[in-house]
């Protein structure tokens, strides 16, 4: 029997019958000490949730969490689904509408990146304003539930341009550096070849990741807003003679992280306010 939204919500709503959300927040790999910001948080493992198959990925809890960042309310996805475990794109897609069910009118999306410009090192972050979908398909494939969203989405304004221009307001006040660029998203889960990396630069990718894209869309077609800011945790192959592991990303990503810790609520709590 397939799952319906109305099934899955029946099941968040039992966890927390009145909350509403202004703001969902996605936590890529090594990013998760942005929900340890959260007060008073309701937890509900995605194993719970109808129509969700959790993350095996190390440094992926996992978890739904309702909660207050700056004494805004949210809901952060703490462990997000990728594709390369197996994740089906009606997972995703649950996963993203429930933020949008539960009224939330924004999302901000993060993730862990290897860097394809050299002078953008790990640690740094990057606010991104553009995407190559490099993924097999596209998680709007399918019948398209026009209540939901369009049959043909426009991607053109994806990464909003307000809410960029917001972010980056917020890191000049909290005096953190925040690089902008595009993001080419890749299945994985091995890593790119030298050569590929070289190619995607010619094809005027920034930042190379295994996940965002998918998200992005699916948020776009259900009407959410979308902030995409990226930790980069390594040169991409063949960029730096240090070798590209999972381990050395979950290392690098804790410092881009911790600047992620004050970027993030400044900017939800500014957002919150504004919406
Ligand atoms: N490639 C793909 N995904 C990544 C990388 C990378 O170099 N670093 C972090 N996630």
């Amino acid at each position: 029997m397939s799952i319906t939204m109305q099934q899955t919500m029946a099941v968040i709503r039992k966890f927390a019958p009145n909350f509403t959300p202004k703001i969902g927040i996605i936590l890529g790999s090594g990013l998760s000490m942005v929900a340890e910001e959260l007060t008073h948080p309701i937890t509900i493992p995605y194993q719970a949730i109808p129509g969700i198959h959790a993350s095996s990925v190390v440094g992926h809890a996992s978890l739904l969490l309702l909660g207050y960042l700056q004494d805004i309310p949210v809901v952060c996805l703490k462990g997000r689904l990728h594709l390369y475990e197996g994740a089906s794109y009606e997972s995703l897609c649950t996963l993203i509408r429930i933020v949008r069910q539960l009224g939330a009118s924004e999302l901000i999306v993060t993730g862990a990146v290897g860097s394809l410009k050299p002078e953008v090192g790990h640690g740094e972050v990057v606010l991104l304003n553009d995407h190559i979908n490099f993924q097999p398909g596209n998680p709007l494939v399918g019948i398209n539930d026009e209540s939901i969203g369009p049959r043909f989405l426009s991607l053109e304004n994806a990464y909003d341009e307000e809410l960029r221009g917001i972010f980056l307001r917020v890191a000049t006040q909290l005096n953190i550096p925040v690089h902008q660029g595009v993001y080419i998203s890749l299945l994985g889960p091995s890593f790119e070849t030298p050569a590929e990396i070289r190619a995607y630069r010619m094809l005027g990718a920034d930042v190379v990741g295994m996940a965002v894209v998918p998200d992005v869309i699916i948020a776009r077609h259900c009407g959410l807003r979308v902030t995409g800011v990226c930790a980069v945790t390594n040169l991409a192959v063949g960029l730096s003679p240090e070798r590209v592991t999972h381990e050395a990303t979950l290392h690098y990503g804790e410092i881009a992280a911790r600047k992620l810790v004050k970027l993030i609520p400044a900017f939800v709590k500014e957002v919150g306010l504004a919406i």
